[in-house]
């Protein structure tokens, strides 16, 4: 038999805990006010910058396409998951959820005036995040914005580590920036906070711009 490997690892992981995984987070930001301001700092860039929807990559079930959707912004996610999808479909009607690859959008260049990637490139092996960012800056436009959020570790290389649903990586803030720079984005802020309640680890916040035309 095939060993699976990353994106079908993930997709097969989330696919059997969505159901769980969305009654344990979908009201995880309510309890977060770091978070809810990172977002909040998102959503008044994003829509100053008017140059696009915002596209909600790995958005799980949803619930913080919905937060940012009561920010005011023009949001849909996307998913691997089906079951996820049909999670996020059936608690927000209104809003727009697809299934697929994050980095097989059949975008256009500059499509998106924004991209959230909260916890969903915590999965993706170290070798393929390059191309990842690559993609993201890709179909943003320009002056679009960049936010991710990240289980924060402070060594050079990711740390694997027995994450609750499958294999995950924390990264340094400073590495994923650097990363971020190579893919051609300006990060514009970076914030670490301290575990709350369960959380075992740092997380990582940081926002990055894809630099405007001259
Ligand atoms: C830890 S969950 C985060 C979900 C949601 N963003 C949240 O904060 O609750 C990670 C999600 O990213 C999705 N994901 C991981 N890699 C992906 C990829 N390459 N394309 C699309 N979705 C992906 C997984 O299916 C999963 O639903």
């Amino acid at each position: 038999m095939t060993e699976l490997t990353y994106p079908r690892t993930t997709q097969v992981a989330y696919d059997a805990v969505a159901g769980l995984y969305a009654e344990l987070f979908r009201t995880a930001l309510e309890g977060a006010p770091l978070d809810r301001a990172m977002l909040a700092v998102f959503a008044e860039l994003v829509r100053a910058a008017d140059v696009g929807p915002v596209a909600d990559l790995g958005c799980g079930p949803g619930h913080v396409t919905a937060h940012l959707h009561s920010l005011g912004l023009t949001a849909f996610g996307v998913d691997l998951s089906s079951e996820m999808i049909a999670l996020a479909r059936g608690a927000y009607p209104d809003l727009r959820f697809d299934e697929g690859s994050m980095t097989a959008l059949g975008l256009t260049d500059g499509a998106l005036g924004g991209i959230l990637a909260w916890y969903s490139v915590i999965h993706t092996p170290a070798e393929q995040l390059p191309a990842m960012f690559a993609e993201f800056h890709r179909m943003l436009a320009p002056g679009g914005h960049l936010l991710l959020g990240f289980f924060a570790g402070d060594e050079l290389l990711p740390q694997a580590f027995d994450h609750k649903v499958t294999l995950a990586y924390r990264w340094s803030p400073d590495r994923l920036a650097e990363l971020l720079n190579q893919a051609g984005f300006v990060v514009d802020a970076r914030l670490v906070r301290e575990p709350a309640g369960t959380e075992r680890f740092q997380q990582g916040r940081l926002l990055a711009r894809k630099p405007g035309e001259s």
